[in-house]
Parts: C-alpha cells; structure tokens; sequence
C-alpha cells in the first residue's frame, strides 16, 4: 500500500501527469493491478494529494477455446493439416480418431471453404495451401485487446471464441497538497495531543460518511417486555402508578388471607401453589392487621359479615409461597395507603397498577406455563360503583381497539360483585373471556383501615396471550422457558398496541 502510494507520487513528481495508468508499470517494470492502484488513489486523493478520474475502456479477449484455437489453429485447419496430400487422403474415422469432438465442426467448415472434399469414401485436399485467417484473427485480438473490424468481433463473440470486458484505468494528476511525503494522519483527538498541544499541528483524517456503521450493541427488550411496555403506557397515561412488584415470594398472609381468602380455600392447596421450603415461614406481616384479619375470618368482626366461621391459624398464614397472582401486592399497597392516609389524616383517591410474574402449579401445555404474567389495574376512590368499575373498562379496552365489551357475574374471595370481563371476537364471532374484575369485598378492606366509604374496583388479565398474537408464536414454550431461541429476542420488532391489533387481542386471557 504504501511503497505503491510513493511510487504514485514519485512518478507526479517526474511526469506531472500519468495520462492513462493502465500504461504505468512498477519500479520492477510489472503492470499494476488497477484495483490495487485505486486504493492507493483512493488513500491519496483524501489527502488532497493527488486527484484522478476514471478512464473506462473495452478490451477483447480470448475465451479458453479461442486460446486453443490461437495457439493450435481453428478446426477446419488442424482438420486440412491432418489430410495428406494425394487422391488417397484419410478416411473419416481416422480424422474423427485423431481430432476427436473438433473434427466434426472442422469437416463441415473445410468443406464449406472448398479445402476438401470426400472421394471414394475418404478425405482428399482440394487445395495445396490453406491460410487460417481465423487464427490470425484471434492472435491479433490476443495481442491488442481488440481488433479495427467490428462486424468480425460480434462473429468471433458469437462463436464463444472471444468475449469483451469492460477495464477501468485512471489518469493521475497533483493534487493540492501535492508532497513527496506522506503525512500519518490522526483519525481522533487525544488527551496526549490536547496536553502537548500538538493538536494545533496535526493533520486529522477525513471522515468518511458513507463507511458501514458498526450496529450498536446492547440490550434488547423480550418480546413480553415490549407487550408490557405498551400496556405500561397506557396505565401511566390514564394516571396511573406502578406497584412494587419485584419480590416473587410472598406469604400466604398477604396472597390470601389478606384477600379474605379462607385458609381451606382450594386454591391453597399444594396443587395450585408453590410453597418454599427454605425459609418456609415467615412472621413478617403486621401484628395488628393480623388480628383483625383473624377476627374478620372467624367471625366478620364490624364488616357485617358472618366470616367463614372456623378458626383461623398464624401458621397456615405465615407460610411462604411463590405468589399466585399480584393481587397479592395490591392488598399490601391498599394497607399501605391506609398507612398513609391515617399518617396524613385525609384520604387521597390511588390508581395503581403492576404488570410482573406469578406462578401456579399447573400442567404445562403449549398454552400454558407454571409461571405467566398478570396485568392488574386497581383504583381506590370515596364511593365508587360497579358502575365506574365497568365505565372504567370501556375505556381501558377501547385503548386497545376493543370497543364491545360485556360482564358477566362470576365469583372471587375478595370481590363483590365480581365479573368476567368478554370481548366480541370478530373473527370468531362470539364473546371471548379477556379478564377478571370486581369491588373489592369490606371484609377485606375494612381490616386494612381504609376510610369505610372508600371502595376499591379491581381487574386483572394475563399478558402472554396479547404477546404470542402480537408475535404470532403459536407455543408457549417458544415465548418463554429453556426452548427459547435467544436471537429471537434480538430480531423481534418493537411492539405497538394498535387499534387494529385490539380487535385481535380479544380473546386474550389469563
Ligand atoms: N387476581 C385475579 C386472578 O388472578 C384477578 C383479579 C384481580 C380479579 C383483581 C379481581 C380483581 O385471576
């Protein structure tokens, strides 16, 4: 590179001009590769120390039979040469014996140009000389790249004896910062040369715009977390704010019983959850809250309620589980904004929402995983109805395309009324369950210490269904768990909730 670059220069140095490089040959007297020579025209000229245009010509040359046919004479030659002189001549075979798949093509080509003919069955010369002006031809081509006769080098092409080729030289004049020396150029300013201040002398390469960019690495979003992102959007801009959702174990005390959960409720039972075995226990929850949770169980205490009429047990509560929905968060966060509003002495109306992990203990299938994703939406206000519960969904929906929307009675521990959220599946054509909501029961909220004419609407609804539409993933087990192919995170686009996508999200549930 650079010994061709000098070479370049000291050449402009002598000649002021290199009219055509494709005439210029090296110091040892070898042509040079073009392609080699612009990227040293290439390196110079971005220096401004010389500057060049191209210079495009067409050359001729031989295909490999037309190299053959220079060297060795055409066809109809080597077949004449063959033939001796004579009435006897050579018989056919013998030709076809010794000029093998040529003779053929050779024959009808000597034929037609009265050099042989056939006599008694053999081959005999018509014609004592011959001249093979096509060999010449082709030596001519050979030597000079091309040939002054056009209509014969379309012939010669057409016979796959010679073919064209377009070569790129180049014409080679000064440039403005013309030396006999090459400056190494700095591609960056450093702390050396701002110290020594030899940034004031130094040369800086150009930069060059159109170089391929090296693809910025970094993290990248799993195709759930770009779904969550978007819901995560709408929450925050209808008002609301994310619970703290990070902590994946939790007691039974706040997954259940805060939730007005009776200790032999099913859902308990090992076959849904997942309790830990280390630490297996836990008394990390308030005293107080405890007893009153205790009292509403038994008895319903001051809600009204009867309560479920058994006794209630500290241990069965402090057992440690994987939480089986985030509902489980929304108890601790309505106890925490009773904290509060005691703190402060006025209740302030609170929108929360999480969007995390929870796990039950079910058979997997290509639908269904031991640990998903819920979206759970709670607001807490003085006197809200099941009226603003299902105002509110409309809304909620519709952001997401889904503009019909029914109810239907169905039953939680902790809510009352409680209801099946359905969407209309247009494709389909029927009524698809998307979710579950309902009024969080005063048997639950009373013993938090919530002002007793605040109400609590709630819903939930699972995120991996509007994920594997979105992405079109028809198994689970390609969304999430040790089959995932890792390059799919990488190339799946970002995600939009659009209009259109809400009309097929619905059927989406947990
Ligand atoms: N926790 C419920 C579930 O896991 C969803 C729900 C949330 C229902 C809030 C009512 C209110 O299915």
């Amino acid at each position: 590179g650079e010994a061709l670059q000098t070479y370049v220069l000291e050449t402009l140095n002598k000649d002021n001009v290199i009219e055509n490089t494709k005439d210029l040959n090296n110091a040892d007297g070898q042509p040079i590769e073009q392609l080699t020579l612009l990227g040293a025209l290439n390196s110079l000229k971005s220096k401004d120390m010389v500057d060049f245009t191209f210079i495009d010509r067409e050359v001729w040359f031989l295909t490999e039979e037309g190299e053959q046919v220079a060297a060795q004479g055409s066809h109809e030659a080597r077949v004449f040469d063959l033939i001796p002189s004579g009435d006897e001549g050579m018989t056919i075979a013998d030709v076809q014996a010794k000029l093998g798949e040529i003779a053929k093509v050779g024959q009808g080509k000597a034929f037609k140009n009265k050099w042989i003919s056939k006599k008694g069955g053999n081959l005999v010369r018509l014609v004592d000389t011959i001249v093979d002006q096509t060999q010449s031809d082709l030596q001519q081509i050979q030597k000079q790249g091309g040939h002054s006769d056009a209509k014969l080098l379309t012939d010669l092409k057409k016979r796959k004896l010679a073919d064209k080729q377009k070569l790129t030289s180049y014409r080679v004049t000064k440039g403005s910062e013309f030396a006999l020396e090459i400056k190494k150029e700095a591609t960056d300013i450093t702390y050396e040369m701002l110290q020594t201040g030899e940034w004031k002398n130094a040369s800086f390469k150009k930069y060059n715009f159109d170089a391929v960019g090296v693809p910025p690495t970094g993290g990248h979003l799993h195709p759930l977390m770009k779904v969550r992102q978007e819901f995560r959007e709408i929450f925050f801009e209808m008002g609301f704010e994310e619970m703290p959702t990070n902590c994946f174990a939790e007691s039974s005390f706040w997954n259940f019983d805060a939730l007005f959960q009776p200790q032999q409720h099913p859902a308990r039972d090992a076959h849904d959850t997942f309790f830990l075995k280390d630490p297996a226990t836990t008394d990390r929850f308030p005293r107080d809250l405890m007893e009153k949770i205790r009292v509403t169980h038994e008895t319903g205490g001051d809600t009204g309620s009867i309560g479920y009429n058994y006794t209630w047990k500290e241990e069965d509560a402090g057992k440690m589980l994987l939480r089986t929905h985030t509902t489980a968060v929304s108890s601790y966060m309505l106890y925490k904004l009773a904290e509060k509003t005691k703190a402060q002495g006025a209740f302030k109306p609170a929108k929360y929402f999480s969007i995390d992990r929870v796990f039950r203990n079910e058979s997997v299938d290509a639908t269904h995983l031991a640990e998903f994703h819920q979206i759970e939406g709670v607001i807490a206000d003085k006197n809200l109805t099941l009226g603003d519960l299902i105002g509110f969904m409309d809304v909620f929906f519709k952001k997401m395309g889904m503009d019909k929307i029914r109810f239907k009675p169905t039953y939680n521990p902790y809510t009352e009324p409680s209801m099946e959220i359905f969407s209309y599946h247009e494709g389909l054509k029927k009524w698809v369950e998307i979710g579950n909501s309902g009024m969080f029961r005063p048997e639950m909220l009373q013993p938090l210490g919530l002002p007793s004419d605040v109400r609590v609407i709630a819903w939930g609804l699972g995120l991996e269904r509007p994920t594997m539409v979105k992405y079109d993933i028809s198994n689970i087990r390609d969304l999430l768990g040790h089959k995932v192919n890792i390059a799919m995170i990488k190339e799946y686009p970002v995600c939009r909730l659009d209009k259109k996508m809400g009309k097929e999200l619905v059927g989406l549930s947990k």
